[in-house]
């Protein structure tokens, strides 16, 4: 595992560059110099929805996943300071709306229509959409779910998903502010099947033996699809994400958190490309 204190995000404004610049007031004459400095320390504050594990959840009081973990990468890479905060999902793009955050990280997909009000980093995972039911229902394919009801997290692409499939006005789709409340409605029996990222599919099945719950793919219904930092539009901390993030993809680091995360190794050509 990496280290407990890359969790650990309080540790943040600690840092050795400490006092570099504290009160230079009266005897700096190289203002430029002094102004990048102050651009580097500005703690940038990061947004995410920590109910959608295994990229972002809580445990014990702190956000963990491997979103976390490769923010922290990132982070370290492009030399920032930061505060990850647990916003929820649609706060998160208000709050890219109204700037009072400088990224998000939260499995978001690039997609076109997102890409009209919000700048993206280059892709740094692939996905695609699973539907999760309980076992028993009759569900083979995408098509099934046709009469059904369905839960989807609101303004996901598995409510476009889903919407694709039962039509966009459905009344069959019931939309919810977390992920997590999905699944809960589907162990409830409130819808009788989930519509969300398939790492995320698998890692609900896989932690909740006892729910009698399954996953299945539909390649010829569900696209596949990348996650991307996200940006309020016209950031200028795009390019900086992005060089850090493709260092930390082509040198090693991504594959390490990957590998801790996944237990398998990763094709970085799919994301590189
Ligand atoms: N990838 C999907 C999307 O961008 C779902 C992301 C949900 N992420 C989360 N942390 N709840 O719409």
């Amino acid at each position: 595992l990496l280290t407990m204190g890359l969790l650990i995000l309080t540790a943040c404004g600690t840092g050795t560059e400490e006092g570099a610049d504290e009160g230079t007031n009266g005897t700096d004459t190289e203002e430029g110099a002094n102004e990048d400095a102050k651009e580097e320390r500005k703690v940038l504050q990061v947004g995410t929805d920590a109910a959608f594990a295994p990229f972002e959840y809580m445990e014990k009081g702190e956000i963990t996943g491997f979103d976390v973990d490769l923010l922290e990468a990132v982070m370290a890479e492009a030399g920032y300071e930061y505060e990850l905060k647990n916003t929820g999902w649609d706060p998160l793009f208000a709050s890219l709306d109204t700037k009072s955050i400088d990224l998000g990280i939260s499995a978001v997909t690039i997609d076109e229509e997102r890409k009209e009000s919000y700048d993206f980093s280059v892709p740094y995972f692939e996905s695609t959409h699973m539907i999760v039911f309980n076992e028993g229902t009759d569900i083979t394919s995408a098509e099934d779910l046709n009469g059904m009801r369905v839960g989807v997290q609101n303004g996901t692409t598995g409510q476009s998903a889903a919407e694709k499939i039962l039509g966009k006005n459905s009344d069959n789709i019931s939309k919810y502010e977390t992920t997590a409340v999905a699944f809960m409605a589907l162990t409830n029996g409130d819808v009788q099947a989930v519509v969300t990222d398939n790492v995320v599919a698998n890692e609900f099945v896989k932690n909740n033996p006892n729910a009698n719950v399954e996953a299945i793919t539909d390649e010829d219904n569900f696209d596949s699809e990348f996650y991307g930092l996200i940006f309020p539009k016209g950031s200028e901390l795009v390019e900086d994400f992005n060089e850090a993030l493709t260092t930390v993809i082509e040198n090693g680091t991504y594959e390490e958190i990957y590998q801790e995360w996944f237990g398998s190794e990763v094709d970085t050509e799919v994301i590189l490309n």
